[in-house]
């Protein structure tokens, strides 16, 4: 129990596990990507990140929040920070916007807008990977992938599954199966909660404007071997 001074107003709190409840319980809009409240805290994204008295940054969802903490969500520091954060994002990103399923429900798509990323200066240094089409439920593009997480944690904490996890560090750093397995060869149940929780378009139901079909109609487009038989859902 304290109070914590957000933007110059004092919010009570009791039990909130971390101070990012705390902002959005005082009405302030902070934009997140790895944060939801189900899953355990992950701390990837960096767009919580609030500035206190001292000056000092921190990620507002991975912060326990503290009697007497003065902070602040919107400085022009905060500003530019989080504008950065998002032109990093999609640098490594594939950005075929205009034919991704998730086009116009995309939450990175929906921050760029919003903080006015209208350049991205830096070039996608990543290799393009391959699509996997294998599961008869979902379509897996890891280069939309953002490494938020939300789909490890969703699949293992809710589902108590866990066909997906990280590999390598780095910029080399990727969510992948064990061994790189197609999805429909893991002990995936189809119950589609990765692709609830995914920010961008990096997972999609296969029956989302027929992603598959147009992905295997592209002679660019590099696809997994096809382990089960795709089902076409009208
Ligand atoms: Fe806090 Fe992503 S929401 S780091």
């Amino acid at each position: 129990m304290g109070t914590i001074t957000i933007d110059g107003r004092k919010v009570e709190f009791t039990d909130e596990k971390n101070v990012l409840t705390i902002i959005r319980k005082a009405g302030i809009d902070i934009p997140t990507l790895c944060y939801h409240s189900e899953l355990s805290t992950f701390g990837a994204c960096r767009l919580c990140t609030v500035e206190d008295d001292r000056g000092r940054m921190f990620a507002s969802c991975s912060e326990e929040p503290r009697d007497g903490m003065v902070i602040y969500t919107n400085t022009g520091k905060l500003k530019k920070y989080r504008k950065l954060i998002i032109e990093l994002l999609l640098a490594a990103h594939c950005r075929d916007c205009t034919t991704c399923v998730k086009s116009g429900d995309c939450n990175l798509q929906t921050l760029a807008h919003r903080f006015n990323v209208t350049n991205v200066r830096f070039e996608n240094y990543k290799e393009k990977r391959p699509l996997d089409i294998s599961s008869p439920s979902i379509v897996r593009d890891p280069n939309k992938c953002i490494l938020c997480g939300n789909c490890v944690r969703v699949c293992e904490e809710l589902q108590g599954v866990g066909i997906l996890g990280f590999a390598n560090r780095g910029s080399d750093a990727m969510v992948m199966t064990a061994f790189e397995r197609p999805i429909a060869t893991t002990e995936c149940v189809n119950c589609g909660q990765c692709r609830v929780f995914c920010p961008t378009g990096a997972i999609s139901i296969k029956s989302d404007k027929d992603a598959v079909w147009d992905a295997l109609a592209d002679p660019n487009v590099r696809v997994v071997a096809q382990v089960a038989p795709a089902v076409r859902v009208a």
